[in-house]
């Protein structure tokens, strides 16, 4: 049976309660409680790490005898393991529910077979419905939960000759005002922002999401990795979330605790020296490359070492979309996989 038209609209609220928790470590989850005639009895969403997953504050506002023979629709499989929490799957056994839909599939090993736990307890239980909507929802903590650590782009501006900057280190502005603006959309896109001591020491950046002067809503968290002291008065210092500091260059671990901190998506805008640290480390899941119609020839090219000798050994790269922006063209890339294949492969040099 597929979702009746009652727990389709239970699932569109559902997504929308779920809106009202927190982004960062734990998805954000609705839960609707549908009478076994369809009418809505109650909604739940979760409010962050310790508190009660949806499902269980959907539940908690109803008495025992309005649950027997309830429709619970959640926008996640309902988990199957005692955290902070206990498994929601098994509250909903023990509370009476007759019938389950949810919208996506648990991909946590610990958390996962919630579904087959309900459905061996003699639960109907349905799953698929609205994944669309609650995969873009949720899909930044699912790509977390797939890579083990938060999504990273790294992001830089060079000259049409693969220069980050002068001779002299100064390279603000390669790019003109469209790719800046650009830059300054994605940043509050991201969670945390990145840069490596030698980028704070020579161009002092705020490290801020911008429209011009005014501050985007979402800015995201300001880190520097490096021995190096940042100055007392450097302009990161000033920016509305206090900056995190690094001083090993262990990216792993940077990327392990920021994971921690609820970190989904990191925007690494450092100098070639930490840009090439993450391509190098396997790290970079997303390049952009501003390219601008400039020469700067000279010894500071936008990437140093990454570990390449041979062109055997080259990261091998898909450009999803090419993006003129004014005079300059953006490169939007990601590493090809091994199932993908590029013309570069087919036929004679
Ligand atoms: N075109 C662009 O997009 C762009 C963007 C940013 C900067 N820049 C330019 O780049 C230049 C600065 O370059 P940069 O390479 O020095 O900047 P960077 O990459 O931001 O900083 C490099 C420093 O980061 C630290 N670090 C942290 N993790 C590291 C790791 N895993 N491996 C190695 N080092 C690590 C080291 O500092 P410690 O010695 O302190 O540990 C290292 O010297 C400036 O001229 C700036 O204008 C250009």
């Amino acid at each position: 049976m597929t979702a009746t038209a009652a727990e389709r609209a239970a699932m569109a609220h559902a997504l929308e309660v779920a809106r009202r928790g927190p982004r960062g470590l734990n998805p954000q989850v609705g839960a609707v409680i549908l009478s076994p005639s369809g009418e809505m009895l109650a909604d739940g969403w979760h409010r962050g790490s310790g508190t009660p997953h949806a499902e269980v504050d959907a539940l908690s506002k109803l008495a025992p005898e309005q649950l027997r023979g309830a429709t619970a629709v959640v926008t996640l499989e309902p988990c199957n393991h005692t955290g902070r929490t206990g498994p929601c799957a098994q509250a909903l056994i023990d509370a009476g529910v007759a019938r389950v839909v949810y919208a996506l599939d648990d991909p946590g090993v610990v958390s996962g077979g919630g579904a087959e736990r309900m459905r061996a307890a003699g639960i109907d239980v349905e799953s698929g419905e609205q994944a669309d909507a609650a995969e873009a929802l949720i899909g930044d903590w699912l790509t977390v939960q797939r890579l083990g650590r938060p999504h990273v782009t790294v992001k830089w501006a060079q000259s049409l000759d693969g220069r980050a900057a002068a001779a002299d280190g100064s390279s603000q502005w390669i790019t003109g005002p469209e790719a800046r603006a650009d830059v300054h959309r994605r940043r509050a896109a991201a969670d945390a922002i990145v840069v490596g001591t030698g980028t704070v020491l020579a161009d002092d950046p705020a490290l801020t999401a911008r429209d011009g002067d005014a501050l985007l809503p979402h800015q995201p968290i300001p880190v520097v990795i490096g021995s190096r002291t940042t100055p007392a008065d450097a302009a990161v210092r000033r920016h509305p979330h206090a900056p995190l500091f690094y001083s090993g260059h262990e990216l792993d671990a940077v990327l392990a605790e920021l994971r921690e901190r609820g970190v989904q998506r990191v925007f690494v805008e450092g100098g070639p020296t930490l840009a090439s640290a993450f391509v190098a480390a396997g790290l970079a899941d997303q390049v952009l490359a501003y390219v601008a119609p400039v020469l700067l020839g000279g010894p500071r090219l936008a990437l140093t070492d990454i570990g390449v000798t041979s062109i055997d050994e080259a990261h091998r790269l898909v450009v999803d979309e090419w993006l003129p922006l004014g005079p300059d063209l953006l490169a939007i890339a990601r590493p090809l996989t091994s199932g993908e294949n590029t013309s570069r492969n087919e036929g004679d040099a």
